[in-house]
């Protein structure tokens, strides 16, 4: 766990108020959510690493659902790949459940199937950063661990007025060492609460989802309004000071929906790719000079489709960093096409279905 730096008197009392009051009222508001009635380290675990990039009320059928299919880490160890891509479909960032399922496989193997309880175990897991690291031991174990995600960040630059970039260098440290300070607070005002640290941590997270939100916070609501430093400056509405974000690259991509007798060529995108065990219709990215559908179609299956494409629609989709523009083109063959490549198949329909697919493409096999 991160170093503490000393408060200096001002902040200890600002830190000792605030957290005080901030017990106080998440005692009282705390939304009863599905996973603030368990201390299953696994179930914590599962909710963060979706919670991560996800809204709450998003999560909350995700998460059951989840929970029901697989409620051990034994369990999830147990299933395939495809089971948890599937069960995982719209959620997005799939990376994310990539590596809950690689790493639910070496807590089985390696620790037969409990959950660590050490911080350090869990932060040398697959997909597990600090902060996951700090919910897990907080909230299922009740260790002084601190976390900061975007929301806490957004609470503790305004409560002690950190006019930095929060994502970076010195102020990162500082908001670190900050949330140290914070629930070691907790921790000893609450010494004999059996949930103190876990308790805390999530006030935080509430306090920055409901009340401390990024644009029109609700001041007058607060519980720590007294103790926040931008507050009495009249400048909390101005942090945090974030860097301008990115504009979208735009990716035009053509892809080809090829039916045969009654089935779709579909095709599995490849390890270490963006969408990585997912399935989807053949693609390509349309290149700067302009090709003909039928050069791009060859490209994209991989051999000749026996049959002219026609453009039926285009979708828009974004994701992270991409604006993505798809080119939907549908061709039906009545000669009987090559063996598919390896991560192809034919499918029909109702086999579709039941494959995990992108947002995009699963939006494409709607229309079908
Ligand atoms: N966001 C991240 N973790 C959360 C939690 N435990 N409760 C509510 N929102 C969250």
């Amino acid at each position: 766990m991160r170093a503490t730096r000393k408060p200096d008197p001002v902040e200890s009392r600002i830190v000792a108020g605030g957290v005080s009051h901030l017990r106080r009222w998440y005692a009282r508001h705390a939304r009863d959510l599905p996973w603030r009635r368990t201390r299953d380290p696994y179930a914590i675990w599962v909710s963060e690493i979706m919670l991560q990039q996800t809204r709450v009320a998003t999560v909350i059928p995700y998460w059951e659902r989840w929970m029901k299919t697989w409620p051990t880490v034994r369990r999830l160890a147990e299933a395939s790949l495809d089971d948890v891509l599937k069960l995982w479909e719209g959620l997005g960032y799939y990376r994310r459940a990539r590596r809950l399922h690689q790493a639910a496989r070496i807590i089985a193997d390696q620790y037969g199937g409990h959950c660590p309880r050490q911080h350090a175990d869990w932060l040398a897991l697959p997909g597990i950063g600090p902060y996951i690291a700090g919910a897990i031991a907080s909230i299922a174990f009740n260790l002084p661990a601190p976390v900061l995600d975007g929301n806490v960040a957004r609470v503790l630059c305004r409560w002690f007025d950190i006019g930095q970039n929060p994502m970076r260098g010195p102020a990162r440290k500082r908001l670190w060492s900050l949330a140290s300070l914070l629930v070691q607070e907790a921790a000893s005002q609450g010494r004999r609460h059996r949930r103190s640290c876990g308790d805390f941590n999530q006030a935080l997270m509430e306090l920055g989802a409901v009340i401390c939100t990024p644009k029109n916070p609700q001041c007058a609501r607060c519980p720590i309004d007294r103790a926040c430093r931008a507050h009495e400056r009249g400048r909390g509405h101005l942090l945090p000071r974030m860097p301008a974000r990115q504009r979208l690259q735009t990716r035009r991509i053509a892809c080809f929906i090829l039916q045969y007798r009654g089935r779709f060529l579909v095709e599995r995108a490849p390890a270490r790719s963006w969408n990585a065990g997912l399935w989807g219709f053949p693609q390509i990215d349309i290149p700067g000079q302009t090709a003909s559908p039928a050069a791009l179609a060859r490209r994209a299956l991989g051999f000749h489709p026996g049959c002219g494409f026609e453009l039926s629609r285009t979708i828009r989709h974004s994701i992270t960093r991409f604006d993505l523009r798809l080119a939907v083109y549908a061709g039906r063959s009545t000669r009987r096409p090559p063996p598919p490549r390896p991560n192809q198949r034919w499918a029909t329909r109702a086999q579709i279905d039941r494959l995990a697919l992108s947002a995009a493409h699963r939006k494409i096999a709607r229309a079908l």
